[in-house]
């Protein structure tokens, strides 16, 4: 065998066995017995072997397998990918991992609520904007907070366990111009996006697929904008949009990680010369004001930033916050 190939699947091995020992036990059984089997099956690295290095990642070869109907046990993974692997193949190709929750409303809530109302809110890495109707949501604090929409509550209900110290929102966000940037909107009109943004969700994970299901049909009555384009391009000129008479507020989710750390600087200084305020939810390593708040601890492995001051720890799904101390 070609030694370049060979080395490639060595990696690749090594790579699913990590991804099913680190990233999916514990969290997705199916994926899990997915990655350590494809792992120890020469076959089949073999094919994953022959597709371009960005395009060999678990997300996405296990959302492809399913999409053409693999359930189940790895031996039912290992057929549909052999028998089908022309048609999944095509799929890894045409599609790309992405993904929207909702849930992180509630954790960027009660910093929403603090700033002076009305809000023009503008998402870099929206996705499919999910994340830009914090105010059609309905939210569960464990400190008994109820908060609802105007017109009574939604059909996307989103619990937020809250740390000593940390306090709900006072108030639902009153939001009056959204708008999203990203590299690859996702159309909420768009079936076949919405079902592959489902088919992202991993198998055990009902409740993330309900909600997420839930959320899209709540965009779909009223989609938010969601502009195509780099963030850093496009920041400046979209903000120049909003409206004079509401408070500005840039803010993102789990997206500067995509950026190297010049970038990331740049983005943090084209959002300091606007007006307004930058809210961050992301993890604690991406910007350096964060980096002293790493912890080995899923739940505190986000941090809430309000122009650029440290404010929380966050579950990354929105689920908790947490004082910093
Ligand atoms: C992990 S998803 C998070 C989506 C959403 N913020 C959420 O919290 O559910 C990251 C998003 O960032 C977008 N993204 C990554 N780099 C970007 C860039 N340079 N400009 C615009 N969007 C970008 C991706 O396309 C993707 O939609």
């Amino acid at each position: 065998m070609d030694p370049a190939i060979s080395l490639g699947t060595a990696g690749i091995a090594a790579a699913y066995r990590a991804f099913g020992e680190r990233e999916a036990r514990g969290v997705s059984p199916t994926y899990e017995a997915w990655a350590i089997g494809l792992s120890e099956d020469p076959d089949v690295v073999d094919l994953l072997a022959t597709l371009p290095r960005g395009k060999r990642q678990p997300n996405l070869v296990f959302a492809a397998a399913r999409w053409h109907g693999a359930v189940g046990s790895y031996r039912e993974l290992r057929t549909t990918l052999l028998e089908r692997w022309t048609d999944v193949r095509q799929t890894i190709l045409a599609r790309a991992t992405q993904t929207n929750e909702a849930a992180r409303c509630a954790a960027l809530l009660p910093f929403l609520a603090e700033l002076p109302q009305p809000l023009a809110l503008l998402e870099v890495g929206a996705s499919a904007g999910l994340c830009l109707l914090p105010d059609r949501y309905s939210y569960r604090y464990d400190d008994g907070t109820n908060l609802d929409p105007d017109d009574g509550a939604s059909d996307v209900v989103l619990s937020c366990a809250l740390g000593p110290g940390v306090s709900a929102p006072a108030r639902m966000p009153h939001v009056v111009w959204r708008a999203g940037i990203d590299l690859a909107p996702v159309p909420v009109a768009d079936d076949d996006a919405r079902a592959w943004l489902e088919m992202l969700v991993w198998p055990e994970h009902d409740d993330r697929r309900a909600r997420l299901r839930a959320a899209l049909a709540v965009a779909r009555r009223d989609p938010p904008h969601v502009l195509a384009g780099d963030l850093l391009e496009e920041l400046p000129r979209t903000a120049a949009e909003a409206p004079d008479n509401a408070t500005l507020v840039v803010f993102h989710s789990a997206v500067l990680a995509y950026l190297d750390p010049a970038n990331r600087s740049a983005f943090a200084e084209e959002v300091a010369a606007l007006p307004g305020h930058w809210l961050s939810n992301e993890g604690a390593r991406v910007f350096p004001q964060t980096t002293h708040l790493v912890q080995d601890d899923a739940a505190r492995s986000f941090v809430v930033m309000v122009d650029g001051v440290p404010r929380a720890y966050v579950d990354p799904h929105g689920r908790s916050l947490a004082p910093l101390t």
